[in-house]
């Protein structure tokens, strides 16, 4: 039930924080450490390449894991869109591991491809929030989101919980492998529960932003470099399907390669920058573009933010910002629908699991 909350999409957003400390104390160990089941980890470590297979949000989710897996557990990984697997299958290694990200369980596209590496005798691992579902059946062994039923079509809260699923996967998976991390996760995820709180505080300042930048735009832009761009693509998927503005996400770098052709006077472009590495680059991007007339938002992290940035998000790990950096993007697209008088809940041609292929 939705209670007090306008909408199922408003109260999802908001559940974040207790979903992200819940995730915590399912995969939490008597000690304080942080376990999954010995058979995926070892499934994980005795693979030579991960093939993540996703559609929509849970794609953008992958994306964000591959970073983990890789950087933590070092083990290669290739992110794919499910219908385009599906025809267009690559090499594989000789050890794949496959690992389907889905909040539903149902999505036939994903299931396709299932089906089609079952057969081939392959391991699947499906990370879902439907115990019992379609994908949870049909792989060798399954991870809960423990997110809640997610009702609003435009997924918020099941996104989070991927990431920080994943993130304890790959965390694991190191330490399965003798490589630590450099932070304590468990502690890092707890931080992220509490910056959440604070932004999910902070809906004037949201509503604002959307007032501001999209009440009456025909496009905007989100852009940014290495996990910016995935939580760009992210936050133009949010808002493109429940305010139907035409929204793109695109790696900052990339925009004087042809799309740059598309700014005009007032064109919002909404600009992450939490990554310190490439900090000064995205800030660069941002000139290029103000100087063809575009209405930046810049959305920095503490530690990194200059003057003029519209909104500074809490500092947390460097690595896991996604999760932080991705719910003010969930609340300018909710405002930014609710202000376009759009059903915020059940947005126009869109199903809440896509169970055709
Ligand atoms: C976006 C959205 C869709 C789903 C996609 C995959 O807000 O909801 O893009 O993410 O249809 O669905 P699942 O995760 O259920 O496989």
């Amino acid at each position: 039930e939705k209670g007090t909350y306008p909408h199922y999409m408003l109260k999802e957003i908001d559940e974040q924080p207790v979903v992200i400390r819940r995730i915590v104390e399912k995969y939490r160990t008597e000690n304080g450490g942080l376990t999954v089941d010995k058979e995926i980890i070892d499934a994980v470590n005795s693979s030579d390449r991960i093939y993540i297979i996703a559609a929509g949000t849970s794609y953008h989710a992958g994306l964000v894991g591959k970073q983990f897996i890789e950087g933590w557990a070092k083990i290669p990984v290739e992110v794919h869109i499910a219908s385009e697997f599906s025809y267009n299958m690559p090499l594989l290694s000789a050890k794949p591991l496959f690992i389907f990200i889905s909040q539903s369980g149902e999505t036939a596209d994903s299931r396709a491809v299932l089906v089609q590496i079952k057969e081939l005798g392959h391991k699947a691992l499906t990370i879902t929030n439907v115990p019992g579902s379609t994908l949870s059946r049909e792989a060798d062994f399954t991870m809960l989101l423990h997110a809640g039923p997610e009702i609003a079509v435009a997924s918020t809260k099941a996104y989070t919980a991927q990431l920080a699923v994943l993130s304890i996967l790959a965390a694991v998976a190191a330490n399965g492998k003798g490589q630590s991390l450099e932070f304590d996760l468990t502690k890092e995820l707890g931080i992220i529960a509490n910056a959440m709180d604070v932004l999910c505080g902070q809906k004037e300042e949201m509503e604002a932003i959307a007032t501001e930048y999209l009440s009456t735009t025909r496009n905007a832009f989100f852009i940014g470099r290495s996990v910016d761009y995935y939580v760009g693509l992210e936050g133009a998927l949010k808002l493109k399907e429940i305010s139907y503005i035409q929204a793109e996400g695109f790696a900052g770098g990339e925009l004087k390669h042809g799309t740059i052709a598309l700014i005009e006077n007032g064109t919002p472009i909404i600009a992450l920058s939490t990554q310190e590495h490439v900090n000064l680059s995205i800030r660069g991007n941002v000139k290029e573009v103000v100087a063809r007339g575009a209405n930046p938002c810049i959305i920095s992290m503490k530690g990194l933010e200059e003057e003029d940035d519209r909104f500074v998000l809490p500092s947390i790990q460097a690595e896991l910002a996604p999760l932080v950096a991705v719910v003010p993007l969930q609340l300018i697209s909710y405002y930014a629908a609710l202000h376009r008088g759009c059903d915020v809940d059940k947005p126009r041609n869109l199903a809440k699991s896509v169970t055709v292929e």
